[in-house]
């Protein structure tokens, strides 16, 4: 049985030290869309020299502390030989895996959805642990236009049973239970959903006996819909709404939440973080950043496939990522 102190010592690490999480666990169907919106073939080599290029960014280390990869990309070596979580240590950034399988249709709702990815997943964590998994990331995706009640308290079981499992194996879940970004709504939805959400999943987790102090939340802020009139909203009203959702929602014990981009733009999306941290006085966790898009389309955009410009792709994931890192910074309490 791992240690628990251990899970604790891992989690605190992913969050602390002006670090965040990069997100380039992209599943092969949407990284491969992605690569094709650059007009870059969808090959698996291609796919593997993309996240090489963001892994060995020189200097990353200093504002990511773990990279989540999907399953094709954990198995996949850089050009050193190395396999990407071996090389990932090396390079002073844990590697971290995404096992959740996607979503489904939930039965009987509109439009709501469940992830899938139980099945086996308690001998494919003692695989990824032995080929050097620190964490791992679990999404449910939760439908702001249809947060049917009887989805929601699934994907929380999902999350609950997943997050049990990962501790089991000594390996830190991340929890991210996804309240969209896209559509017209206002601030206020978002807020109710998100209270809604994080209340059935932090119940599910207490029930199950997860150990808090060993997990890492990793939520939406709370914004307007991205389609919204209104949107972006200030980052001041952004930064309250969402300390606001997560003071009533978010044990004390959980060392860090680590936030989703979204959607939202590197820039927007930063100075959104740094707000939260403005406003957050004597709040419990470490506030940071686990963006996916936010971090990183930049640089495949300026990387385009071409070999001659990874250097200026690189450039743009480590401007992003300090951008990022210096929205974790919180005034000192006098
Ligand atoms: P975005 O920051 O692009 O939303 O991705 C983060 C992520 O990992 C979603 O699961």
């Amino acid at each position: 049985m791992p240690n628990p102190a251990d899970l604790t010592v891992v989690a605190s690490a992913l969050v602390s030290d002006e670090r965040g999480i990069l997100a380039a666990d992209e599943s092969v169907a949407t990284m491969s869309t992605r690569l094709a919106a650059e007009r870059i073939t969808p090959t698996e080599s291609n796919r593997r020299d993309y996240r090489e290029l963001l892994l060995t960014a020189e200097g990353l280390d200093e504002t990511v502390s773990g990279v989540i990869l999907c399953d094709e990309t954990f198995r996949q070596e850089l050009s050193t030989g190395e396999m990407f979580p071996v090389g990932a240590r090396r390079l002073g950034i844990l590697p971290g895996i995404k096992v959740d399988t996607g979503t489904q249709a939930f039965e009987g709702a509109a439009t709501a959805t469940v992830t899938t990815g139980l099945d086996g997943l308690g001998d494919r964590l003692a695989e990824y642990a032995s080929l050097g998994a620190a964490f791992a990331k679990w999404r449910a995706v939760i439908d702001i236009a249809d947060p049917d009640d009887r989805a929601l308290a699934s994907n929380a079981e999902a999350l609950a049973e997943y997050a049990a499992l990962c501790q089991q194996h000594g390996i830190v879940p991340i929890v991210e239970p996804e309240v969209l970004c896209s559509g017209t709504h206002e601030l206020s939805t978002c807020a109710d959903v998100t209270r809604m959400a994080l209340t059935v999943v932090f119940d599910r987790l207490q029930d199950r006996g997860v150990d808090l102090s060993g997990i890492v939340l990793k939520p939406n802020m709370v914004t307007p819909g991205l389609d919204n009139d209104d949107a972006p909203a200030p980052p001041v009203v952004v930064a309250g709404a969402t300390l606001a959702v997560l003071r009533e929602t978010v044990p004390s014990e959980v060392p860090g939440i680590a936030f989703l981009s979204g959607g939202h733009p590197n820039r927007e999306a930063c100075q959104n973080l740094a707000g939260i941290n403005q406003d957050a006085g004597d709040a419990p966790w470490q506030l940071t950043y686990s963006f996916g898009r936010a971090l990183v389309s930049d640089a495949l955009h300026a990387w385009a496939g071409a070999p001659g410009f990874v250097g200026a792709a690189q450039t743009r994931l480590l401007n992003n990522c300090r951008r990022a890192s210096a929205a974790t910074r919180r005034p000192v309490a006098v």
